[in-house]
């Protein structure tokens, strides 16, 4: 799991690249959104890499997942998206 969540977790070298997906995020965005992926989104199944998918597809199993994990809270919400977004395929 240790393995398996460093693999996920956002790093200061790709801000850049984070950065063309989500205009002027911050690595401190990025990690607080991450932190807050790992304790909402790895009840029922592994935490799933951002690479995965593409930011669209991310767009349309968030609005899914989001229920399932009944994060309703908007400044909960747009932190997982943007740390998903950044790392997305
Ligand atoms: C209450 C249980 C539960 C929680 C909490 C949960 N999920 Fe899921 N998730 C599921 C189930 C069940 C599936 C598989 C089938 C489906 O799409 O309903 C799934 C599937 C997925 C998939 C694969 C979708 C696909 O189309 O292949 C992704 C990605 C995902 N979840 C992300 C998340 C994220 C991000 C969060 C946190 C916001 C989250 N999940 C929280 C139950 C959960």
């Amino acid at each position: 799991m240790a393995c398996a969540s460093s693999k996920l977790a956002p790093s200061a070298a790709n801000l850049p690249v984070m950065q063309q997906r989500v205009p002027g995020i911050t690595i401190e965005r990025v990690q607080g959104g991450f932190a807050l992926y790992k304790v909402k989104c790895a009840a029922c199944h592994r935490l799933y890499a951002p690479s995965k998918y593409t930011l669209a597809e991310w767009n349309d199993i968030l609005k899914k997942m989001f229920r399932k994990a009944k994060v309703t809270d908007a400044s909960q919400q747009a932190s997982i998206k943007d740390y998903v977004y950044a790392l997305s395929k």
